[in-house]
């Protein structure tokens, strides 16, 4: 018989070993735990006891604040009402509710939305939804997916697949086929200490056009691109970039799709990056504040038309056959209607535009700091690029991230760049805060 005293080793307490952490330095971290046992609105308390200002937003999902005492009592609720319902040929009112309430907030056209438990999730789904669509317009030979050098679409095959960061794609074989990439928009050179969207780069956008040559447009399903790449260290789009891309994929009969898991819900000032940019993609991908990070979860928004495309043959027939377990989950589903009201009873969907100004300001006043080479902000999303240490990248901001922690900040790094992204609650003393602690940090030579 089975008896975990006899079998396995007593479990002790506080031991690192057996938790294989998510992209982090596992060693490093476990020779210096950086543990986080409570939080509330715009803080983390650590389990030292210190208060740590969450200038990251978690990652970048906490849009509202911790443990907004609303969508709590949602979660406890619902998971005293109906703790699970199985989404394959059954439903429950909250996913309907809910799919009907993000409907209303999104952008013009998208309004059929499928239900995931992350972004990775997100990502593979809509590329999937992308291909099938042209299948069954018997476009079938539609099946390139596009996406950008320096993109970050999760970590599902597909999403490293069309994604652009190369350490997340190195290991990992030889990934999906018939995916390429258009060149990604950083351009310090002309554009370093952009205020708001660079004004060189609309023509980078003509590297699509490269592609379509090289590949024949009648070959590619869907472009996908972040509005603002985000994880790949906070890339604004330049003027006229997007629309050049819109009108391509429009041209060729391309699908774009905007991977919305960061812009979405309120982090640029407006519901959704399309909203920000005025450019309605065909398919737009979220997760993370779409609950505020507090139960995982995702959505992909389509339009009508690709969803009614669907919709024929038998109607005893499965239209799509793709789904998850936890698709629609009502938890989740309990969590994203109480933090869709918190959104909208605060007006946190544009509260980043509000305080974008503010923001850049703060952002911006680190240009002098030593090492750094570029300053970027829209909405709530601040960026500080910095020199690499020769022959030791990522090292220096990743000082920054430690000394910032050990000075009761959280923020962010990706390579050498710092990302800022904090919770949409934010005051302008805090906005303070954040950047002047930052600041000490940068002059000291971190
Ligand atoms: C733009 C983008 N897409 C997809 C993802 C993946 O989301 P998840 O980590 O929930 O799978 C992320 C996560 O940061 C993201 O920033």
């Amino acid at each position: 018989m089975f008896s975990p005293a006899t079998t396995k080793k007593a479990v002790a307490p506080n031991n690192l070993e057996a938790y294989w952490m998510p992209f982090t330095a596992n060693r490093e971290f476990k020779t210096n735990p950086r543990m986080l046992v409570s939080a509330k609105d715009m803080h983390y308390i650590t389990d030292d006891g210190r208060r740590v200002l969450d200038g990251t937003a978690g990652l970048w999902c906490v849009n509202a604040g911790h443990t907004r005492p609303k969508i709590v009592e949602a979660v406890q609720h619902q998971i005293a009402e109906l703790d699970y319902a199985p989404s394959f040929q059954m439903g429950h009112p909250k996913a309907f509710e809910l799919a009907a309430r993000l409907a209303t907030i999104a952008p013009q056209g998208l309004n059929r939305v499928f239900f995931t438990n992350s972004g990775s999730e997100s990502v593979d789904t809509a590329l999937k939804i992308a291909l099938a669509y042209h299948r069954v317009r018997e476009e079938g030979q539609r099946f390139r997916l596009i996406g950008r050098e320096r993109g970050y679409h999760g970590v599902g095959f597909g999403g490293i697949s069309v994604g652009g960061i190369v350490s997340n794609r190195k290991m990992f074989g030889t990934l999906l086929t018939g995916t390429d990439h258009i060149r990604h928009t950083h351009d310090i050179a002309r554009n370093a200490f952009s205020r708001g969207q660079p004004e060189h780069g609309e023509e980078f956008a003509d590297d699509f056009e490269r592609v379509l040559a090289l590949h024949d447009p009648s070959t590619i399903a869907a472009l996908i691109v972040e509005p603002v790449a985000g994880s790949a260290g906070v890339l604004l789009p330049p003027k006229g970039y997007l629309d050049k891309l819109k009108s391509l994929c429009d041209k060729n009969g391309i699908l774009l799709i905007f991977d919305e898991v960061i812009t979405g819900f309120g982090r640029l000032g407006a519901p959704f990056a399309a909203d920000y940019f005025g450019i309605t993609p065909d398919i737009m991908v979220t997760a993370k504040g779409i609950t505020n990070g507090v139960i995982p979860m995702g959505a992909v928004f389509v339009k009508d038309a690709i969803y009614d495309a669907f919709m024929q043959g038998p109607k005893h027939q499965i239209e799509l056959f793709h789904g998850y377990t936890y698709s629609g989950h009502p938890v989740a589903c309990a969590a994203g209607l109480a933090t869709l009201d918190v959104y909208q009873e605060e007006g946190l969907l544009s509260r980043g535009a509000e305080l974008a100004n503010y923001w850049a300001d703060a952002i911006h006043g680190l240009k002098d700091c030593p090492h750094v080479i570029d300053t970027r902000a829209v909405g709530l999303i601040g960026a500080i690029e910095l020199e690499p240490i020769p022959g030791e990248p990522t090292k220096r901001a990743f000082s920054a991230f430690l000394a910032a922690y050990e000075a009761g900040i959280l923020i962010r790094t990706t390579g050498d760049t710092i990302a800022l992204s904090p919770p949409l609650v934010i005051s302008t003393s805090q906005i303070d805060e954040l950047v002047d602690k930052l600041g000490i940090i940068l002059r000291a030579g971190a």
